[in-house]
């Protein structure tokens, strides 16, 4: 395996992928959603990942999270097969060591924000008194102070949305998986979400897989990768010659 990974890393890197999958295909019914797609994700960096919709940018972040069944292909992670795992140690892998954001509804919606935030460390065994105090630290770090009591129905949308960002990176994710965290926000709460996730992101070497319609957010990634019609473009080069990506 370690031999098969260290032939097929990216030419223009010299590190070692956190993150890599090889001609992954997944299909739904006759739909081929993903045709044959290889990604390295690099540790720290932060991807930005775009296309139109319908592409399968969804299913190449639930296929590099182990979420989505495979028809072809590998996934690794810090040099192991996900695809060797069996479901409780991919499930397991997910909880220790990837976080999630989505578009929204993520929140549940009859906890307050604190008890949302503190939610993954009880999870994870950690006694109530200490993941309560950690969550509040990371609602304050997000500029939710004195929100910790709230309930996601009477916050806005960008504070709802910094509220799940808590909660995914408060057991310390080596990746943050986002689908659209921003899409439901208008543009000055989005652009604040993104700063506070990638200024996050950045400060705890987290690395983020970002997918967003949204150029200016794009912006805020290292890099970005293309997903068109099942398949990727990765590298500035063909970012700048795709000229069809949504405004
Ligand atoms: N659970 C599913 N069952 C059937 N088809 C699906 C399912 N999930 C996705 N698809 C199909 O797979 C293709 C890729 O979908 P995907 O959700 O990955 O696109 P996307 O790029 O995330 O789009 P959007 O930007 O609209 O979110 C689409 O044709 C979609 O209809
Ligand atoms: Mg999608």
């Amino acid at each position: 395996m370690s031999m098969e990974m260290d032939m097929s890393l990216g030419c223009n890197s010299s590190g070692v992928p956190l993150l890599s999958c090889r001609n992954l295909r997944v299909s739904f019914g006759v739909t081929e959603a993903l045709r044959g797609v290889d990604v390295d994700i690099y540790p720290g960096e932060v991807l930005a990942v775009m296309g139109p919709s319908g592409s399968g940018k969804s299913t190449l972040l639930h296929a590099l999270a182990g979420v989505v069944k495979l028809d072809t292909g590998t996934v690794t992670y810090n040099g192991s097969d996900v695809t060797a795992l069996s479901e409780a140690e991919r499930s397991a892998l997910r909880l220790s060591a990837f976080g999630f954001v989505f578009q929204f509804g993520q929140l549940l919606p009859d906890l307050s924000a604190v008890d949302n935030v503190s939610l993954p460390l009880l999870l994870a065994g950690i006694p109530r008194r200490r993941a309560l105090q950690q969550a509040k630290s990371w609602l304050d770090r997000l500029g939710l102070a004195g929100f910790g009591d709230k309930l996601p129905g009477e916050m806005s949308g960008g504070q709802a949305q910094r509220v799940a960002i808590a909660r995914a990176l408060v057991n310390a994710p080596k990746i943050l998986f986002a689908d659209e965290p921003t899409g439901s926000l208008d543009s000055l709460a989005a652009e604040n979400v993104m700063l506070t996730l990638t200024d996050l992101a950045r400060a705890t070497g987290t690395t983020v897989v970002i997918i967003t319609h949204d150029p200016r957010t794009a912006a805020h990634a290292d890099r970005e990768i293309i997903v068109r019609d099942g398949l990727v473009t990765s590298g500035s080069v063909a970012f700048s010659q795709a000229s069809d990506v949504p405004q």
